[in-house]
């Protein structure tokens, strides 16, 4: 084995060989379309899906060992996560396995220490989701996981997203300036993170909406926040982090309009069409969601969940309020 010290390996011979795709079928989620060496790799192929975080099994093997020129030994790490440009090598707890497993991890790290690997251990789950923006999910301990049905869109899904976005917004107004108005409060996020992905000059505002009543058109809806900035005459964008029925944007869309902008667009993070009543257009969608319960990021119920930083599925038990809420808040009658 002294033939293997990273030292003694000409760099000519240290690469890395591309496996042939292990999917056995297209459809379903996942974690079911891969043949499994070990239970507990679909086990991790399945935390990893409910996370949404993407990954790839067994995709390179890197030699580790050589008898000559000739490759003797070869270390192929479980999983490889895009995301993070990681490889995974799953532990059972056995020390006889770990052992083995540490010699081949330590060869594969002296010899492509471009490379990132690591052993994982059950307890180093928590680690991963801290790596894949989820931080310390123990500490939001006002979500019980046993209220989410499912992670709709992961934070690394969000933050491609909104830069995407960001992008695109810094292209069409090139060499122009815009005023970004968010509407309160759910867009707190959003707005904070897409501002950030512009690129040319922005000014923010902030508007706020009381609700009377179920949303119909000519409801009771009235401005309890007005912009400060005069938009006559500017570039605006009037930002979102949900469009459901429309009827909010269309009352704000006309109230803007009348104030004589030299153009007025919409970027929402959020789009749920099937909810749709008043048809308004949307210039910038950051995702189409189904007709589900949706929080995090910004979104709330009965003002929870707003700091989540990624957006999920309430069960339903949560919302139809046969599970107390958490805060000890007064149920808004606005609801
Ligand atoms: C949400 C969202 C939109 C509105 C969209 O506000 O921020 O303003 O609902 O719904 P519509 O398309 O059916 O009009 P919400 O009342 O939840 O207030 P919040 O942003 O303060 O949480």
């Amino acid at each position: 084995m002294a033939s293997s010290v990273a030292a003694n390996v000409p760099l000519a011979w240290r690469r890395p060989v591309k496996q042939r795709s292990r999917l056995l079928r297209r459809t379903g989620p996942p974690h079911s379309r891969v043949p499994f060496a070990h239970p507990s790799e679909q086990e991790f192929a399945r935390f990893l899906d409910y996370y949404r975080i993407r990954w790839v099994y067994e995709p390179t093997s890197f030699p580790i060992a050589w008898d000559a020129e000739r490759v003797s030994e070869m270390f192929t790490p479980d999983f490889y996560l895009p995301e993070t440009d990681l490889y995974i090598e799953l532990t059972t707890m056995r020390q006889a396995l770990v052992t083995p497993k540490n010699r081949k991890l330590r060869l594969l790290r002296e010899l492509y220490p471009d490379v990132n690997v690591k052993l994982l251990y059950q307890k180093d789950y928590q680690q991963l989701l801290a790596q894949a923006g989820y931080g310390t999910l123990d500490s939001v301990h006002h979500l019980r996981k046993q209220d989410i049905r499912e992670i709709l869109i992961s934070p690394t899904e969000l933050e491609t997203r909104v830069r995407a976005l960001g992008r695109k917004i810094s292209r069409d107004y090139r060499g122009q300036a815009v005023v970004l108005v968010g509407m309160l409060k759910g867009v707190t996020f959003f707005i904070a993170d897409l501002a950030r992905q512009i690129s040319i000059p922005i000014a923010i505002d902030y508007l706020a909406l009381a609700r009377y009543g179920p949303a119909q058109p000519g409801a009771r809806v009235k401005v309890v926040r007005d912009i400060d900035i005069d938009i006559a005459g500017r570039n605006v964008i009037l930002v979102e982090d949900i469009v459901n029925t429309g009827l909010t944007l269309d009352y704000v869309v006309n109230l803007l309009r009348e104030r004589g902008p030299a153009s007025l667009e919409v970027a929402t993070l959020l789009d749920r069409p099937n909810r749709r009543l008043a048809e308004v257009p949307l210039k910038y969608v950051g995702f189409q969601i189904p007709n589900d319960y949706v929080v995090g990021y910004g979104l709330d119920y009965r003002e929870l969940y707003r700091n989540l930083p990624f957006i999920c599925v309430l069960k339903p038990d949560v919302y139809r309020g046969l599970e107390p809420p958490r805060l000890g808040l007064v149920e808004d009658p606005a609801g």
